[in-house]
């Protein structure tokens, strides 16, 4: 098979552009999303148990990540009319952990020919030779990969986990900082290492309280107002 078939996009790279048919009409992507973060996922099929969990969840975040500038667009290798009727029944019929008539405002793209789906490396053949594994693409406002997660068919994703993702990528770029395990806004932040002798030196005559573990990891106060403020302003 053709290599390009099973392309993989990567983490730095612009996101490969397509244009597509979708719920909420055509898009042309990433160029409709510039200036905006946005999280390009797949699901492996309409009508499904742990892809409707998932959308009613994600669905219901939905606030809290336009909250962070950040839009959703999901994608299936289905047909409209089929994600149009799963849609609707989710909407009207299902009531699952205190979610009910949970309305999917964001697009979900029909990918009936594979083609997103090949581009994004979404179509995983030792996972399933149909359907597209649960692949979640971060996307910055200028087009560019920040953040690529895949699951597997069988494990539905934590959007806790997602959302978490886009405000520490956003912290860092606004703050030059990078973030530690598990962190939460509020969390102390790391300080990137000092490269040079000036910027040990300049570190060193900061006044910022910073704790220093060992030479190359020092960690400092960021509080989540300020962290959730500066990003907001962006929205
Ligand atoms: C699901 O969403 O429940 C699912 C979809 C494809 C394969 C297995 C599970």
């Amino acid at each position: 098979m053709d290599q390009n078939v099973y392309s993989m996009p990567r983490i730095g790279e612009a996101a490969p552009e397509f244009k597509a048919i979708t719920t909420q009409g055509n898009i042309n992507f990433p160029g409709d999303y510039k200036g905006s973060w946005v999280i390009l996922f797949s699901h492996p099929a309409d009508f499904t148990p742990v892809c409707t969990s998932e959308f009613m969840t994600f669905a219901s975040m939905e606030s809290q990540f336009e909250e962070v500038n950040c839009k959703l667009v999901g994608l299936s290798v289905d047909g409209l009319y089929s994600h149009i009727a799963w849609l609707r029944t989710i909407k009207e019929k299902i009531e699952y952990k205190g979610m009910k008539d949970v309305e999917v405002k964001f697009p979900l793209i029909e990918d009936i020919t594979m083609e997103v789906a090949n581009k994004y490396g979404m179509m995983q053949p030792g996972e399933s030779n149909t359907k597209a594994v649960r692949a979640v693409f971060v996307i910055d406002p200028k087009g560019i990969i920040r953040t690529i997660i895949y699951y597997p068919l069988s494990l539905g994703r934590n959007f806790d986990e997602l959302l978490r993702v886009v405000i520490a990528l956003q912290a860092a770029d606004k703050f030059s900082i990078a973030t530690p395990a598990d962190w939460r806004p509020g969390d102390d932040v790391i300080v990137p290492t000092a490269g040079s002798c000036g910027v040990a030196k300049e570190r060193m005559e900061s006044k910022e309280e910073m704790k220093c573990y060992d030479w190359f990891f020092c960690t400092k106060k960021l509080s989540a107002e300020k962290v959730m403020s500066e990003i907001k302003k962006s929205v």
